[in-house]
């Protein structure tokens, strides 16, 4: 029997405001983007074999009854341990022969991981609701890089919307579409810093929220003076960095929807300062790309995007402005569609 070829697409994303934020319950404020992963196989086997343009090619015995003969996190090569993960967490026994290719930059911070999850899991078959393939995808990451990562990358990818951004509210799961306006490109610059000791300082990072959580209640409204109160300087300033910058999400959402691209470009400016200050995410080189960005006429906002440690800036600039001269990797994205089967 000859079976018709898949090809599936997940996209990356890019977070314009909200982070460290979504595994503690708070608001972000992402969108998918029009770079991403696609996947083209050919099903059938219980073997999986997949070629990649720019990585040595993978292949997997499927893992019956759920078990894999080789430990996840030793997998080489290792982008075979966020396919792994998803054939994994599908328990899927039925592989197949292809090729995956992708227009993301690896490693920099717009989930390049989780796209080729969501991609691989939907070109094994997966069937279910956006939120469903995100719950999935988060499941798979987490096995897979062995960081308590949120659900923010994952819901993103399966539910973006073309030329909107995503307003989530992390513990309702619950998310809606916001206009991104005619006023403004979103525009990610690396800053030359590969994401190091992020993993982690995000163990940490979160375990710290949660221990804060239970002093004062969810930190997405616990009160600012029950958190000040807190007797430890550390967790004062992690907690406050997720009250805060929830409040700046909730604003920023409804200054994009008003068209007002100058409120936005300061709420971006300021949780940069909180990620840098409250929640020390930064370093040197992020503070400095943000901050010379910001001098500029044609920029409304900068900040870190992502986990931080390194990675990439999002800029909120004016339609036409150019920054490739700023920094040789960046790329001028556009909010696109969530992942599905082409
Ligand atoms: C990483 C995680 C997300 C989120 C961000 C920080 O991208 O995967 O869940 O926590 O960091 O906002």
């Amino acid at each position: 029997m000859v079976t018709e070829t898949l090809r599936s697409w997940a996209p990356g994303r890019v977070n314009l405001i909200g982070d460290h934020t979504d595994y503690a319950g708070g608001l972000v404020l992402p969108m998918a983007i029009n770079l991403g992963t696609t996947v083209t196989m050919q099903p059938g086997g219980n073997t999986l074999h997949l070629r990649s343009a720019r990585r040595q090619s993978l292949h997997l015995d499927l893992p019956l009854g759920g078990v894999l003969a080789e430990d996840l996190t030793t997998l080489e090569p290792a982008w075979g341990r966020f396919v792994a993960a998803a054939a994994l967490e599908l328990a899927s026994t039925v592989g197949g022969s292809g090729e995956v290719t992708t227009t993301l930059p690896v490693g920099a911070g717009l989930s390049s991981s989780s796209s080729l999850e969501l991609a691989v899991a939907l070109a094994l078959g997966f069937d279910g609701s956006p939120l469903e393939l995100a719950r999935f995808g988060q499941r798979a990451e987490q096995v897979a890089s062995g960081v308590p990562s949120g659900i923010m990358d994952q819901l993103t990818i399966a539910a973006g919307v073309a030329g909107h951004a995503l307003l989530i509210d992390c513990a309702t799961e619950r998310h809606r579409a916001v206009r991104m306006p005619d006023s403004v490109e979103v525009w990610v610059l690396h800053s030359g810093v590969p994401r190091r000791l992020a993993d982690s300082a995000y163990a940490e990072r979160r375990r710290a929220t949660e221990v804060a959580a239970r002093l004062v209640g969810p930190l997405a409204e616990a009160s600012l003076d029950d958190i000040e109160a807190i007797d430890d300087p550390v967790l004062v300033r992690r907690a406050r960095h997720v009250r805060t910058e929830c409040d700046r999400v909730r604003v920023a959402a409804a200054a994009l929807e008003a068209d007002d691209p100058t409120e936005v470009g300061q709420l971006m400016l300021q949780s940069h300062a909180s990620l840098r200050d409250d929640f020390n995410v930064s370093v040197p080189e992020l503070d400095h790309l943000v901050l010379e960005l910001s001098s500029r006429g044609d920029v409304f906002g900068a900040r870190l995007t992502g986990a931080g440690f390194g990675g990439c800036v999002v800029v909120l600039a004016r339609p036409g402005t150019d920054l490739s001269t700023v920094r040789s990797d960046a790329w001028l994205v556009q909010a696109g569609d969530g992942a599905r089967l082409l």
